[in-house]
């Protein structure tokens, strides 16, 4: 399947692109340099030179707002023109310049526009919850280069059964693997309930909430935006008793195609109804959130996604999914894309479009 190319992807967090730094990503196969200019605002261009196609990520940044290459030593602007020749008469050939991306800093997030039409920022969804200004607890804004294709890792958050077998012990249990699912669907906006009432809590819903291994009603509404931004509003409360009286978080997720077998995966949690058990242990609590849902993406997610990428990609024989309830999430999400990107093809195609 082609990359959907004109979408807002996430490119990085704020805190990850520090001024005078040059970081090179490569998104959708296309190696990109970001860096700040003087003004603090971000910029990305193509990460090969003009000229003969150095990587401008080994340069430096020179006069605030200029990358330098780093073997000849011309010089690009965060548009991609070449701004400075330091050879001969100076003289900068019209072809010399850079493709540049549009970028968009929101929700602590510099989001990336890939395709060549125009970027609208009020595209971007509503990610407020990370505002650095929110008011709101938010843990470690952490990321992961996974070895696993965007769509295997959609495939995963939207079908959230699979935290019964495989974070066993952290987000579910061998109570949690029946749930109540729906789905719903707004737009291109995807809804994925799930829901099981009366179970023990989960190892890191225990430690969130009562930390006494007691039963509670436990729910994970999952909510997917094109191309891959996820919210799971997920948490405990006592059996029957309203969400409201209970605690949990939203889990932040937004997958980037680096290529079409690796991903980078950016998530964070956002505390809701955060129980207060005092210091240091609020502190240590917040901490091994961090610490816990990396592990389980890291280890345990990454862990079976990339071993069943292997089989579907080393299968010697014509592979088709054999579907179940479970993968509403899956199938209304790929369907969406699946139209999106056909459409996008299309008018490429017909020359309407200006897709790259
Ligand atoms: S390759 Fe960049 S200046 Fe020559
Ligand atoms: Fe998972």
């Amino acid at each position: 399947m082609s990359f959907l190319r004109n979408t807002w992807y996430v490119a990085l967090w704020s805190q990850d692109l520090e001024a005078g730094k040059l970081v090179s990503r490569t998104f959708l196969n296309e190696p990109i340099v970001m860096f700040r200019r003087e003004d603090g605002s971000p910029a990305a261009i193509a990460d090969a030179c003009a000229h003969r196609f150095a990587p401008l990520s080994m340069g430096k940044i020179v006069h605030g707002d200029r990358v330098r290459c780093p073997y000849h030593a011309l010089e690009f602007d965060g548009s991609g023109a070449c701004v400075h020749n330091p050879h001969g008469n100076g003289r900068i050939p019209p072809a010399m310049k850079v493709r540049s991306y549009p970028l968009h800093e929101k929700h602590s997030l510099i989001w990336i526009w890939m395709g060549d039409k125009e970027a609208d920022p009020a595209l971007i969804p509503d990610f407020r919850l990370l505002d650095p200004d929110s008011g709101r607890l938010v843990s470690k804004r952490d990321w992961i280069l996974m070895e696993a294709s965007w769509e295997l890792i959609t495939d995963n958050l939207l079908d959230l059964s699979h935290t019964a077998v495989v974070h066993e012990g952290i987000l579910g249990s061998e109570h949690t693997i029946k749930a109540n699912l729906t789905i719903e669907q707004k737009g291109t906006t995807v809804f994925v309930g799930r829901s099981v009432p009366n179970v023990p809590a989960p190892g890191l819903y225990d430690l969130l909430y009562k930390r006494d291994g007691g039963q509670v009603d436990l729910w994970a509404d999952m909510r997917w935006d094109v191309p891959g931004c996820m919210i799971n509003d997920t948490g405990v409360t006592e059996p029957g008793a309203p969400r409201a009286e209970g605690t949990g978080f939203f889990g932040m997720h937004f997958l980037t195609p680096e290529t079409e077998k690796t991903t980078y995966y950016l998530f964070a949690a956002v505390r809701q109804n955060p129980r207060s058990w005092g210091e240091p242990l609020d502190t240590e609590i917040q901490r091994q959130v961090s610490d816990l849902r990396r592990i389980a993406f890291q280890e345990q997610d990454q862990g079976i996604i990339r071993a069943q990428q292997n089989v579907m990609h080393t299968a010697p024989y014509p592979l088709k999914y054999c579907l179940l309830e479970i993968d509403v999430g899956p199938v209304r999400y790929k369907r969406i894309m699946d139209g999106l990107v056909r459409q996008e093809q299309e008018e490429l195609q017909a020359g309407t479009g200006r897709a790259a």
